[in-house]
């Protein structure tokens, strides 16, 4: 028991060693993700909206749960093919910090 809590608070200097989340900004849904999807996806990709514009239905990322269950999805088309949002658009600094969330904070 002692071991785990050292090695989820990053007490152990072992585990900070080879901690890929070491140095990445404290990205959490609420800091950061929940108003990413709001500003680039949710004009297509929530039950809230109006029109979908063709987004698949059922693709919504209103819920940090949604996210989760697409997340192989949203990384493949917001940072490595960049065809999501369509016609583009995002900040530099949001497709750092998406990367970071993905890996670290999700
Ligand atoms: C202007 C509307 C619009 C916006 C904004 C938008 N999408 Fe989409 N999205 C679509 C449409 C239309 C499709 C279906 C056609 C396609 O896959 O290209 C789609 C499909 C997808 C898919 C499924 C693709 C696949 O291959 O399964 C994912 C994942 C996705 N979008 C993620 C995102 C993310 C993440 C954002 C925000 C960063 C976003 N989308 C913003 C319209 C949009």
């Amino acid at each position: 028991m002692l071991l785990f809590l050292l090695a989820c608070t990053g007490a152990s200097e072992d585990t900070a060693a080879i901690d890929p989340c070491e140095g990445a900004h404290a990205v959490s849904w609420v800091g950061f993700a929940d108003g990413f999807f709001a500003t680039y996806c949710r004009s297509c990709h929530s039950a809230e909206t109006q029109d979908r514009f063709g987004a698949p239905v059922g693709m919504d990322f209103d819920t940090l749960y949604q996210v989760r269950t697409h997340a192989a999805a949203v990384r493949v088309t917001a940072l490595e093919q960049g065809s999501m949002p369509v016609g583009g658009g995002v900040y530099e600094d949001d497709l750092i910090l998406l990367d970071e969330w993905l890996r670290c904070g999700i």
